[in-house]
């Protein structure tokens, strides 16, 4: 072990519980590759090993967590633990009564909204997705959970997502659904990913601020966060778009991502491994060499990039998931996200 650690506490664990998911969608990172789920052994004993050390937060994905054969177990274990469990869903199968259960269990649903029906349907690559969506939301609304909308902006939908906002929020007004929040982020180029879908770094821009402007006098009852935002925070003043002007990256202090394979990761988008809880106990991989390496490797080569740039308080250099490699390169060449717009001659 190094000195002085900087980083807290293991506060979050994000469980890819399985790669098997009922749809494939355009955008989707997963790896590829034959459809594995984690042992359900393994899990519990994380579980086990997570709340000893004080850990507080499961955030249940996949693939799609109502694939895992054991979800409900799972539940079960992450109630008795008392964690705060979020589960993050296409919610399609809600809608069967199969998995009713889920309902016992207080939840937060993450769920995946990419657009209004037609454009949700074409990249979800199902013609049912967005009524099964909704009429899941009405059920998880009936049972009094809260739902968050998570949505993906690409090419496909970013001149939609004011309507899908202003259809939202009439379903909220009109049939009972209720939205806590709604979090809008880029599409990442990690494992399968197609990245011909991603947006330009002007596109994201220009996404950002016609959204902004659709919405000025929007007056929705639910939150709505976009990010990163490169500084142009201000541009939001006044109207409904908040600007996730924190958009620290949590991976290099509190959070960790068990894939499915057991392989555990800084996070969703930074596929390195750190360890395998077949082997190693989870709190140890978080405190491991390898783990405090990575952390030491990404803080530096971020301020080296971004030091002199004014937006930096806002985005913390946003998110480097695609570049993550060239921390390892030996020649400090700069790191940034990949929507950076702040170099392209449009900011
Ligand atoms: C991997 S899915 C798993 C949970 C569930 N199957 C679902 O669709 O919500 C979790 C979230 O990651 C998002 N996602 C998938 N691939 C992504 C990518 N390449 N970049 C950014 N987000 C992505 C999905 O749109 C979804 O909101």
């Amino acid at each position: 072990m190094k000195g002085k650690q900087a980083f807290d506490s293991l506060d979050v664990i994000y469980i890819e519980l399985t790669n098997s998911c009922n749809f494939d969608c355009i955008h989707c990172g997963n790896d590829a590759g034959k459809r594995t789920s984690l042992d359900i052994g393994l899990v519990k004993s994380v579980l086990a090993d997570f709340n000893e050390c004080g850990g507080k937060k499961i955030m249940l994905t996949g693939g799609e967590p109502l694939m895992y054969p054991d979800i409900e177990e799972i539940l079960r274990e992450c109630a008795r633990h008392e964690f705060v469990t979020h589960f993050s869903t296409n919610a399609f199968l809600l809608n069967s009564d199969r998995f009713d259960f889920v309902f016992d269990y207080d939840l937060i649903f993450r769920v995946s909204l990419d657009g209004t029906r037609d454009k949700h349907n074409e990249i979800r690559r199902n013609p049912f997705a967005y009524d099964g969506l909704i009429s899941a939301m009405k059920k998880i609304s009936a049972n009094e959970q809260q739902v968050i909308l998570r949505t993906t902006v690409m090419k496909q939908n970013k001149d939609c997502i004011a309507d899908m906002l202003f259809e939202i929020d009439r379903l909220t007004k009109d049939e009972g659904i209720k939205i806590h929040g709604s979090k809008i982020w880029p599409m990442r180029n990690i494992g399968r990913a197609n990245p011909e879908h991603m947006l330009t770094p002007a596109e994201y821009r220009d996404f950002l601020l016609n959204l902004n402007e659709k919405t000025r006098t929007f007056n929705p009852s639910f939150k709505i966060v976009v990010g990163p935002t490169f500084g142009i925070e201000s541009e939001f003043k006044n109207g409904p778009i908040q600007s996730n002007d924190i958009y620290t990256c949590n991976i290099l202090s509190k959070a960790l991502e068990i894939s499915f394979t057991g392989d555990v990761y800084p996070c969703s988008f930074v596929h390195y491994s750190l360890g395998n809880i077949a082997t190693t106990r989870i709190n140890d991989i978080f405190r491991s060499e390898k783990a405090i390496d990575f952390r030491e490797k990404f803080l530096d080569k971020k301020s080296k990039t971004c030091d002199s740039c004014s937006a930096y308080e806002s985005c913390k250099g946003g998110c480097i998931a695609e570049n993550y490699q060239k921390l390892f390169n030996a020649d400090n060449c700069k790191v940034k996200d990949v929507y950076c717009f702040r170099e392209c001659g449009v900011a």
